[in-house]
């Protein structure tokens, strides 16, 4: 089937209480083992392109491995730009082949975020693309993302209306205490979020998709895993899945998850290398790491969004 808008699969998220998992894809085995755990579950699923993405695989390749997924599985899926960051690369995706689009006017003044925002719905509206905004600022460090935990500020709820009027944005990815990456709180730290910040914006916004970045659980399984074959991992924690349960079954309808794929296929290639010395042909490997990247997307889709058997 071709490409989907998220249109379709979040009214019926809303509705359900369940939330699509958005997935980072970078190269052929990621993105196999994302969408096959997709068809296995019978759920929609978004695989997202960052700029680093972009830039390491080339848009087309993305593309059309994508498109070739599409094909394969059968299962709807949206080709989503992460975190854009200026009109310009929204502008390729869009003409790119892409169902949706993120501008990520996050680090801009209100007013600033607004206008870039705008003009980018503007575009994309014109040529049957979604955009996701995002107000708030999260923690955490990737390629392209990198805002230190000083700077880093909840979504404030009395603002999200204001912006999603004046923007015309489909979705809002909102701050309330995940971040980026694999350290997302300290040792000893409680793992929170602000889920009266989150009440208080789907009151203010009924029946509108949010969207949660940063939302890797990091299980310590695959910490261990890392460690066990060679790796050196400082103690990495994440959000606990029972805290995203509760975020999908609210305004919660996408959520993004990259970190603890990068973790379960790095765990599961170093295994396989270490166990397998004489191993030099990268397909053994990488099916190992496609295989580990499967079984750990069905169970985020199963046990934690809550989207199996919604197709
Ligand atoms: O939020 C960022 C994503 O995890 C993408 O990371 O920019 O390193 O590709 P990246
Ligand atoms: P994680 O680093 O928690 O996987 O978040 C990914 C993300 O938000 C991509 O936009
Ligand atoms: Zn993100």
């Amino acid at each position: 089937m071709p490409l989907v808008t998220t249109k379709e699969m979040f009214e019926k998220a809303y509705k359900g209480g369940y939330a699509i998992g958005a997935f980072n894809v970078n190269n052929m085995e990621i993105i196999q083992g994302i969408t096959e755990a997709a068809k296995e579950e019978k759920s929609p699923v978004i695989l997202q392109v960052s700029a680093g993405a972009r830039k390491y695989a080339k848009h087309v390749y993305l593309l059309k491995l994508v498109e070739a997924a599409a094909i394969d599985t059968d299962v709807p899926m949206a080709l989503h730009l992460d975190h854009g960051e200026s009109f310009e690369i929204c502008k390729d995706c869009i003409d790119g082949g892409f169902t949706s689009v993120m501008i990520d006017g996050s680090k801009h003044s209100f007013e600033e975020n607004i206008e870039l925002t705008r003009k980018v719905v503007e575009y994309a509206h014109a040529r049957g693309v979604v955009v996701e905004g995002e107000l708030g600022k999260l923690a955490g460090i990737e390629d392209a993302v990198n805002v230190s935990d000083a700077d880093a500020q909840f979504t404030n709820p009395a603002e999200v209306e204001e912006f999603v009027t004046r923007t015309g944005v489909d979705s809002l990815a909102i701050a309330i205490g995940t971040s980026h990456g694999a350290f997302k709180f300290k040792p000893g730290q409680k793992p929170q979020l602000r889920f009266d910040i989150l009440e208080e914006i789907q009151k203010r916004l009924p029946n509108f998709p949010i969207v949660l970045h940063g939302a890797s659980s990091v299980p310590q399984e695959f910490v261990k895993m890392v460690n066990q074959y060679g790796g050196k991992m400082p103690d990495a924690i994440g959000i606990p899945e029972e805290m995203l349960r509760e975020a999908a079954k609210m305004a919660v309808c996408k959520i993004n998850i990259d970190s603890d794929l990068r973790l379960g296929m790095t765990a599961s290639v170093r295994k396989h290398l270490i166990e397998n010395p004489d191993h030099f042909d990268p397909r053994q490997y990488l099916a190992d790491g496609r295989t580990a990247l499967r079984e750990m997307v069905r169970h985020k889709i199963r046990d934690v969004l809550g989207s199996s058997n919604t197709i």
